[in-house]
């Protein structure tokens, strides 16, 4: 039986991994089916069941289920268990096992793609989410000499960076947490993890009014038209301006390792990508 894989999440209709994941079996000459399902907010943990028992290898898991992903999940790796989420789950003879390979995804577009330095640097991240929570774990394992998370409520920053003191200063690295209008040094590198989508109408000017972007390399989580922090940063005087296309890509590779031995290329899907979205 050809072996299937699923991505599940709410919404789903705009999501480009079965795109990608079939774009990498072509390449690697393997046979494989990978749809994606719309599943109700209460239907998540049926989803999973129903698919297990229908012999499907694995699946990724998006928005809003990643941390009931990392409840099912019987086996959890570090990183997983480091965000408290999971994107990826390999279900194998006896155990069904958690991944999480959003940090690596960020960490392999940011650091090998871009060439951005992260171990030394100062890095500020905007948000305290998932998104964030998804990351920290990954990018303190880089070793950089200090991270700020700020988020509109400062207090959802203090908690988040809390969970990560220990972890933090294992790594020796100094973490802090602020509001949005209270960051204040230059940190060399920008990350947006805020979902503030197309449909939000807030200013960019005033909402990150007291972030500092001039001469930062920034890089926006989003991608497509979401991605307003990058336009944004890019008209404002950084360094760089990247979007998170980049990252799904390299996430979805590291996925396809865990379930098939095997890491594809990113650089053709991802050009491809760009040339047909005409986002660069
Ligand atoms: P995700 O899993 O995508 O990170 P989330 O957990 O709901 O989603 O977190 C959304 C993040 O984006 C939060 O940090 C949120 O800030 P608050 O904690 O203050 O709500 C941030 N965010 C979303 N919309 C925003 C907006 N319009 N302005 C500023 N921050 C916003």
């Amino acid at each position: 039986m050809t072996d299937r894989y699923l991505l599940v999440g709410n919404p789903i209709e705009h999501s480009l991994s079965p795109i990608i994941h079939q774009a990498f079996a072509e390449q690697l000459g393997h046979e494989l089916v990978y749809t994606k399902q719309l599943v109700r907010l209460d239907g998540f943990v049926e989803c999973v069941r129903e698919f297990r028992e229908a012999k499907g290898r694995g699946m990724n898991i998006t928005l809003p289920f990643k941390l009931e992903a990392f409840k099912i999940a019987e086996q959890c790796s570090d990183l997983a268990r480091h965000a408290q989420a999971v994107n990826t789950l390999s279900f194998e003879a006896q155990c069904c096992w958690g991944h999480n390979t959003d940090g690596l995804g960020l960490i392999n577009d940011l650091h090998h793609r871009h060439g951005v330095e992260l171990a030394g640097s100062k890095i500020l991240i905007l948000g305290a989410g998932g998104a964030t929570q998804g990351v920290l774990g990954p990018l303190l394992a880089q070793h950089p000499s200090r991270l700020v998370v700020a988020n509109r409520s400062a207090a959802k920053a203090t908690a988040l960076v809390a969970k990560f003191a220990d972890h933090a200063a294992a790594m020796g690295v100094s973490i802090y947490a602020c509001g949005l209008d209270s960051v204040d040094e230059n940190p060399a590198i920008i990350l947006n993890a805020t979902s503030i989508g197309v449909d939000d109408q807030d200013s960019l000017d005033h909402l990150f009014a007291r972030v500092p972007v001039r001469d930062a390399f920034c890089y926006d989580m989003s991608y497509g038209d979401i991605a307003r922090f990058k336009k944004w940063s890019e008209r404002r005087g950084a360094a760089q301006s990247v979007d998170g296309l980049g990252m799904l890509v390299e996430q979805a590779a590291e996925a396809f390792a865990i379930w098939r031995d095997v890491r594809p290329q990113t650089e053709t899907i991802l050009a491809k990508l760009r040339s047909q979205s005409g986002h660069h």
